[in-house]
């Protein structure tokens, strides 16, 4: 396992928000968190990252590649955030600052992570747009020049250019229309067979769960009510929850969202 997530609990000075909260990603494995909007998952992945809100508070542990991850230092961690632990959220507009231009974000990015080159730095960011199937042009361009589905796209390509262990994907197409959001997943689909990442991807949607997904877990109000394999989950779900959650699902089964075959084939 890459990342193991052992008896953790998450707290307010109110009350605890993630309770107890135990699980476990393979290598190159896509493993989905699913569960309705408020249920901690963001703040489950939060943790990994060393990116809490300062009032909450983490108990439990987190193993990553031999290291405690929490019990490190701010320092020590900073050499594994972005190298082997990268972040993709659904804010990507506030991923990126107005007025910078995309080339400046990998570059800064690419920088910080210690790549002290600027020729190379230069180089690797154009190579990392073409990877993601964006025009080269677009590393002068700002953000508000792109598309919404450019900048996610753009983001993934920043996330992946250090080549990370394990990618954090948190309801990354929430904020697209169904289309660039589908094309932004196969993008990533595809990304992961180059690279072998593994990919914990936060969902609430359970067609990106079925299309892409190995294993799951389903949480409710701050717990895991049920998690195992993805067949096993969607075709015989055991947890009322879980049940509720598949049957409430509009659509599900049938793959991709109507209108999209279309584009498919272009
Ligand atoms: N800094 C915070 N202090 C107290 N409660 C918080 C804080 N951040 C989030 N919460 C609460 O924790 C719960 C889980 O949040 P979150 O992880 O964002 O849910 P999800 O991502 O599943 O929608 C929510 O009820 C949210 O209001
Ligand atoms: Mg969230």
């Amino acid at each position: 396992m890459i990342l193991s997530i052992e008896q953790v609990s998450i707290s307010s000075r109110e009350n605890k928000i993630v309770d107890n909260v135990s699980l476990s990603v393979g290598e190159g494995e896509w493993f989905a968190i699913v569960g309705q909007s408020g249920s901690g998952k963001s703040l489950l992945s939060q943790a990994i990252g060393q990116m809490l809100p300062t009032n909450l508070k983490v108990e439990g542990k987190i193993h990553f590649k031999g290291s405690e991850l929490l019990s490190l230092s701010r320092k020590q961690f900073q050499t594994i955030r972005g190298k082997k632990i990268a972040y993709i959220f659904q804010d990507y507009q506030s991923s990126f600052t107005p007025f910078r231009t995309i080339g400046q974000h990998f570059d800064e990015y690419l920088r910080t992570h210690g790549v002290s080159d600027a020729k190379r730095r230069r180089i690797e960011s154009i190579y990392a747009l073409g990877s993601v199937g964006l025009d080269e042009n677009l590393y002068k361009k700002y953000p508000f020049q792109l598309s919404g589905g450019q900048l996610q796209r753009a983001s993934i390509a920043i996330a992946l250019t250090l080549s990370p262990d394990l990618l954090i994907a948190d309801e990354i197409t929430t904020a697209l229309d169904s289309v660039s959001g589908h094309r932004v997943l196969e993008l990533l689909a595809k990304k992961q067979k180059e690279t072998g990442c593994a990919i914990l991807f936060i969902t609430h949607d359970w067609r990106h769960v079925r299309r892409y997904a190995n294993r799951l877990a389903v949480m409710k109000d701050g717990e895991i009510v049920e998690s195992g394999g993805k067949h096993r989950i969607l075709d015989h779900p055991k947890h009322e929850y879980t049940k509720q959650l598949i049957e409430a699902a509009p659509i599900l089964g049938q793959g991709l969202p109507s209108g999209l075959q279309e584009v498919e084939k272009r």
